[in-house]
């Protein structure tokens, strides 16, 4: 393919018009870290614990942004995008236990600047596949010279057992885009319930240790 300087330019107006665009999702999901960070730092301090293993982020490329566009038939206005398209800016927390996930999600929905969009617990009611983790989308001010706008993040909370889970998952269904044979389907589902069955086995040994009581305590 041989482009024209027209379609040069065209294509460099095209991605500063998303940088721009990009800005405000990038200051709110600074915000969104710098609370995690808070949290994690004054909660080590307070109970000499620390209930998060590692917090990645990510924008959404050009690229994953038209894929998510077409699927869902969005118009590709950015007004449109902007009030239709909630993961722009996406947050993930890798927690150590359940129980810390849960804990985490309460201390960020808890704070009076955020609004929570909607809430999705796929910890307690996982995926057919076998996928847990618990989402949230939520708005966070930011302040610009233009005045105070509100942005979503997208914010994931999960185990490190979850997320192992996931990364496999993600690599398995991209290798056979999203075609998974169902022998390896049954397998993936299998190992989502080991990986469940070690959290819950890594929370109570825990719990035996620390006498924290566990989340959900067993009765009998
Ligand atoms: P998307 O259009 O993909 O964003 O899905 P959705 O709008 O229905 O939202 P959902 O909360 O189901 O998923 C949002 C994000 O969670 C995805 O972008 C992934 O990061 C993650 N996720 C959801 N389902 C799966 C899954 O089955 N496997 C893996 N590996 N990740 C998942
Ligand atoms: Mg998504």
């Amino acid at each position: 393919m041989v482009l024209d300087s027209h379609a040069v330019a065209r294509a460099r107006e095209l991605r500063e018009e998303y940088e721009g665009f990009l800005l405000e999702y990038r200051f709110g999901m600074r915000e969104i870290e710098t609370k995690i960070d808070i949290l994690r730092e004054e909660f080590a301090h307070t109970h000499a614990y620390n209930p998060i293993e590692h917090v990645t982020s990510r924008l959404k490329s050009l690229d994953s942004l038209a894929v998510k566009v077409e699927r869902k038939g969005i118009a590709t206005s950015i007004e449109s995008m902007r009030s239709h398209v909630t993961d722009i800016a996406g947050i993930r927390i890798t927690c150590t236990f359940v129980s810390d996930a849960y804990r985490l999600f309460d201390l960020l929905t808890r704070q009076d600047d955020i609004v929570v969009r909607s809430v999705k617990d796929y910890i307690a009611e996982p995926k057919p596949n076998g996928y847990k983790s618990l989402h949230a989308v939520v708005e966070v001010p930011v302040f610009l010279s233009s005045g105070r706008v509100h942005v979503p993040v997208e914010v994931q909370f999960r185990t490190i057992a979850m997320d192992f889970w996931a990364s496999l998952e993600h690599k398995i269904h991209y290798k056979y885009q999203a075609r998974v044979p169902p022998g390896l389907r049954a397998s993936l589902k299998e190992a989502a319930d080991s990986a469940a069955e070690l959290d819950e086995r890594m929370e109570r040994l825990h719990g035996q240790v620390h006498g924290s009581p566990a989340r959900r305590p067993e009765s009998g």
